[in-house]
């Protein structure tokens, strides 16, 4: 067999060569980057990543990007307790293979699909979680995105679609947060209100804790996103009743401490990076908000 004598004949001939090669090999695996977990968002996948890919890998040299590949471009619709679960174990293998810790990015519905792995993944290890321009607070508005998915349909009604007690539902339904309708959102709303503690559930001590595992939240978002609405919901803000904006700290979430938020925030590990001027498909492509807000957490 060829294959098997040809390694044999390499190392008689040049045993310095190899230990050359198993020092190079090394250095590149205990170079100290975490590897880097990408989660995508809403109508996109993978390719959406190659540009933030480069960006990492040439700032960090030798990190190994790992962009899920689930759930991609029209699937991104599904309901995303479904989501989670797949990419739940993607992640975890991703985990498994990198006893130094990794780090975990976030785009868009993505973000919240993170909240949900960090919540639920027991040991999961975690350092930074930077989320780019996610609806973490909800999202209530109109945008392109909503007039291709409920077309002719204003955001005043899509309530009706979303919080109906059964039928088929689209990932967006699962963080829809109509603030003139607060109490039929905590009733038909199984998602965000789960996660955000707003409905209490028997899990909450369990994935506040596991949730506090990270050592750094980095929210990244800005007033020319144009999807995001409110764009504050990027960072924790919400509309009230009347449409204005309350900001993350006088959330009811965020003074309960209901998962871990005011506590990250009190522990100095919760980093808000606005910029203006990105539009939301451009975040993940725009070296500038890769070198103001992300270089630097991803070690
Ligand atoms: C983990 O860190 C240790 C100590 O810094 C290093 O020797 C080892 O190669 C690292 N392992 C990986 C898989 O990066
Ligand atoms: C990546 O960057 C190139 C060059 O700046 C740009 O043309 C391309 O649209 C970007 N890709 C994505 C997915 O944004
Ligand atoms: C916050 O705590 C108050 C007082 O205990 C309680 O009435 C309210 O429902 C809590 N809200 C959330 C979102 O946890
Ligand atoms: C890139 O981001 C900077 C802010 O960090 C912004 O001023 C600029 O307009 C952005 N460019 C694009 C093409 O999104």
């Amino acid at each position: 067999d060829p294959v098997q004598t040809k390694t044999p004949l390499t190392m008689r001939r040049s045993p310095l060569l190899l230990l050359l090669l198993q020092l190079l090999l090394l250095a590149v695996v205990s170079n100290g980057y975490k590897p880097v977990i990408i989660v995508h968002g809403i109508f996109d996948g993978p390719k959406q990543f190659e540009n933030i890919s480069a960006f990492i890998t040439k700032a960090h040299p030798g990190t190994s990007v790992k962009v899920i590949d689930l759930y991609d471009d029209l699937a991104s619709l599904k309901p995303l307790w479904k989501q989670v679960q797949g990419f739940r174990k993607a992640a975890e293998f991703i985990m498994r293979k990198a006893p130094n810790g990794t780090h975990l990015l976030c785009f868009s519905q993505g973000g919240l699909i993170c909240r949900a792995l960090l919540s639920m993944i027991p040991n999961h290890n975690v350092n930074t979680f930077v989320s780019l321009s996610s609806p973490l607070a909800g999202q209530y508005g109109d945008t392109d995105y909503m007039k291709s998915i409920f077309p002719g349909c204003m955001k005043k009604i899509v309530y009706k679609i979303c919080y109906r007690r059964s039928g088929p539902k689209v990932s967006i339904c699962d963080y829809w947060n109509d603030p003139h309708h607060r109490s039929l959102y905590l009733q038909s709303n199984n998602f965000l209100p789960i996660l955000n503690g707003e409905k209490p559930h028997k899990h909450m001590e369990e994935w506040r804790e596991n949730f506090l595992h990270i050592k750094k939240l980095v929210l990244i978002g800005g007033p020319d996103d144009g999807v995001i609405t409110p764009w504050q919901s990027s960072h924790f803000g919400f509309y009230d009743s009347n449409e204005n904006v309350v900001e993350m700290k006088n959330q009811e979430f965020f003074r309960n401490d209901t998962f871990g938020l005011k506590t990250l925030e009190a522990r100095g590990d919760l980093s808000v990076c606005v910029q203006s001027g990105v539009k939301h498909t451009h975040w993940h492509s725009n070296l500038t908000v890769f070198m103001n807000c992300i270089e630097k957490w991803l070690t």
